[in-house]
């Protein structure tokens, strides 16, 4: 008990113990590793270097694009899925497991401590099913013509950063990924949010409204 106490201050706002931490997916005699479910120190061949050191097997599913009638941002190569490992957007990362296709101890390499445990999807309530044309939209460029463009929109700070309030709001390569709301590490704000929702503060830190 004192030992689970110590460990719980001690790693307030990290991955372990988080949502994240997928020990819990596992039987108690396998892995004690954590960053293991989704990166490894040496990829093997088959994850085609993906970016960050990927080590989840991806899906290929076809997810589709956010679209409305007032929607200004270009679409036409926003489409995540359908690619193999190695071509993959930052986004397509959190579908290898959020789209609860694939099971989410399903990996390339595995941990040299025992097994990744039975093959387990994500609890439905966290799967976004197989489509984000019903999602906010992602993997689209949003630089300072989309922010004019628009006109209720902040101006991106640069291209790798929406603005330069501390935690930032990140591009990635100048995209609005899953990654930009969310840091997959740190669970303080919940929902591994980037900032609080409180009073819909994540919100504006985007749109002006
Ligand atoms: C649930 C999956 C998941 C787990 C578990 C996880 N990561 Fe990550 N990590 C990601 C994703 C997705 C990215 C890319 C998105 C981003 O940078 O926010 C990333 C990016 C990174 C990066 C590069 C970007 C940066 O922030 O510097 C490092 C380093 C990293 N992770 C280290 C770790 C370590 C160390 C652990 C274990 C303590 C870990 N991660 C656990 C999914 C995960
Ligand atoms: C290796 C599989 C895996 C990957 C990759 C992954 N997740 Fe998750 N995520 C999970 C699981 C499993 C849960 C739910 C755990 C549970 O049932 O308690 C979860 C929960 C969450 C939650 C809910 C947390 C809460 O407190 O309610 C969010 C938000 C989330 N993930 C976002 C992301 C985003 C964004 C990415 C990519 C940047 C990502 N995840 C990548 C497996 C993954
Ligand atoms: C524009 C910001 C934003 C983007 C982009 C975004 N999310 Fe979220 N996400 C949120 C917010 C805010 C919540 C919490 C909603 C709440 O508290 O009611 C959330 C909640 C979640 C949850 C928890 C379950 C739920 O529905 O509440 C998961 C899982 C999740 N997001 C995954 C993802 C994945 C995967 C992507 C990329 C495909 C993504 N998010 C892109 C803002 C975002
Ligand atoms: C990181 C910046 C960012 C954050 C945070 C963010 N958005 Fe967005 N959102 C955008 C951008 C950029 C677009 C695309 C706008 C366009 O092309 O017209 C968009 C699109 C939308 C759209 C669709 C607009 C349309 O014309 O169909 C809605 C609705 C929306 N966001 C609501 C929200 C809500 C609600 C939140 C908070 C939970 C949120 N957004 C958080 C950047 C953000």
């Amino acid at each position: 008990m004192m030992m689970l106490l110590i460990t719980s201050i001690a790693y307030g706002a990290s991955v372990v113990s988080s949502k994240h931490d997928m020990r819990s997916f596992v039987d108690d005699e396998d892995t004690d590793q954590v960053c293991v479910f989704c990166h490894t120190p040496h990829q093997t061949a088959s994850a085609n270097a993906q970016y960050p050191l990927w080590n989840k097997q991806v899906s290929t599913n076809t997810f589709g694009v956010y679209s409305s009638p007032t929607l200004d941002a270009d679409m036409t190569n926003a489409e995540i899925g359908g690619k193999a490992a190695g071509a993959q957007s930052v986004s397509a990362l959190c579908m290898g497991c959020h789209d609860g296709s694939v099971a989410v101890n399903q990996l390339y390499r595995l941990p040299s401590d025992g097994t990744p445990g039975t093959p387990k999807t994500v609890p439905s309530y966290y799967s976004l099913d197989k489509k984000l044309s019903d999602d906010h939209p992602i993997n689209f460029t949003y630089d300072v013509r989309l922010a004019s463009t628009d006109g209720a929109l902040v101006s991106p700070y640069s291209s790798s950063r929406v603005d330069n309030v501390t935690p930032y709001l990140p591009l990635f390569s100048g995209t609005l990924q899953c990654a930009t709301c969310h840091n997959v590490h740190d669970p303080q704000y919940g929902a591994f949010l980037r900032s609080s929702v409180s009073g819909s503060q994540l919100c504006f830190r985007c749109h002006i409204k």
